[in-house]
């Protein structure tokens, strides 16, 4: 039966006329090595502030163009999951209890040596999946908590086509004007309040409070319990540690890490690492995972 699609997968197959992939060249170890490349002072992050996400609502928003692809996934639909470790599992689980998708499944590079993982049937590697044709109805999503991983793996399969999924735990509070970006999850009892923007590929976890009007660059991880007061933002890659706070208007930099616990009373710059009560920078050469 052919299901209806998404806005996102007809602009892509729009722009491509034939999908031909490849499998050399899109192995794990090829994204990890691009994904280290990126780390490494010359990656494309924008700050918050140069890639301000715009207010939800408007038309011709980021936010209001992936719309369709959140109201237009129908249940029957089939999501392959990217990974079959623990935040994999957790997604699939979030996947589950939304109602969205019938068919969850992962692809993982264990393929071969375990049939399942959790329960949950791992079907092929990530090469088994490159190499078929995206189709309507058929959605992927990155289950890696490395947020550099994460990020060239959604790299990668948007430029083969692929239709990036949302993923909400039904016990997540989220704004109505908030679209967390594609390839993004919101797990159980997260809160995104008011004017708050997502970004792409990014996870929020569980019981995670994004207050209002902050904003969240691509590829964030927000951990169990950390709070984002109002307005602050942070920049693309970063990792908030557990059960962190920052204080309201701050700015966290790109490819930076909050530690557990950290009570965040100041800025912190790209590519740091801050932790305790108040924070202190204990790096300043981080790698956010
Ligand atoms: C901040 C963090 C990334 C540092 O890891 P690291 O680079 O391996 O740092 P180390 O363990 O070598 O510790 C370096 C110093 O920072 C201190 N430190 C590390 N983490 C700290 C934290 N969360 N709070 C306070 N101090 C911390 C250590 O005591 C050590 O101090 P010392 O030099 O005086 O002995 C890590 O400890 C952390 O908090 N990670 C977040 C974990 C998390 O939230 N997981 C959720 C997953 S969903």
């Amino acid at each position: 039966m052919s299901l209806p699609t998404s806005w996102a997968y007809w602009r892509n197959v729009c722009r491509t006329e034939t999908v031909r992939i490849s499998s050399a060249g899109s192995s794990l170890n090829a994204l990890d090595e691009a994904a280290r490349d990126q780390s490494a002072g010359t990656d494309s992050c924008t700050s918050p502030d140069d890639r301000a996400l715009p207010s939800q609502t408007s038309p011709g928003s980021r936010q209001f163009k992936r719309m369709p692809s959140i109201l237009t996934t129908q249940c029957n639909a089939r999501l392959s999951i990217i990974g079959a470790g623990g935040h994999a599992r957790v997604v699939a689980d979030a996947a589950r209890a939304s109602g969205r998708w019938d068919d969850i499944e992962f692809y993982d590079e264990t393929f071969g040596q375990e049939r399942d993982s959790g329960g949950w049937p791992i079907v092929g590697t990530l090469d088994h999946l490159l190499q078929q044709t995206p189709s309507p109805g058929h959605q992927v999503i990155i289950g890696s908590g490395d947020n550099h991983r994460r990020r060239a793996l959604q790299t990668r399969l948007q430029e083969a086509c692929w239709d990036m999924a949302t993923v909400i735990h039904p016990s997540a509070i989220i704004s109505q004007n908030c679209a967390p970006g594609a390839g993004s999850v919101v797990l159980a009892g997260a809160i995104i309040n008011a004017g708050a923007g997502i970004g792409d590929a990014a996870i929020i976890n569980s019981g995670a409070i994004i207050e209002h009007d902050c904003r969240l660059a691509d590829a964030v991880h927000v951990s169990p319990g950390a709070v984002l007061c109002g307005k602050v933002r942070v920049g693309c890659l970063s990792w908030i540690g557990a059960a962190s706070v920052i204080l309201q208007t701050l700015k966290v930099g790109q490819q930076s890490i909050i530690g557990a616990g950290a009570v965040v009373i100041n800025d912190i710059p790209d590519f740091s690492v801050a932790a305790g009560n108040p924070a202190r920078l204990i790096s300043t050469q981080a790698r956010a995972a």
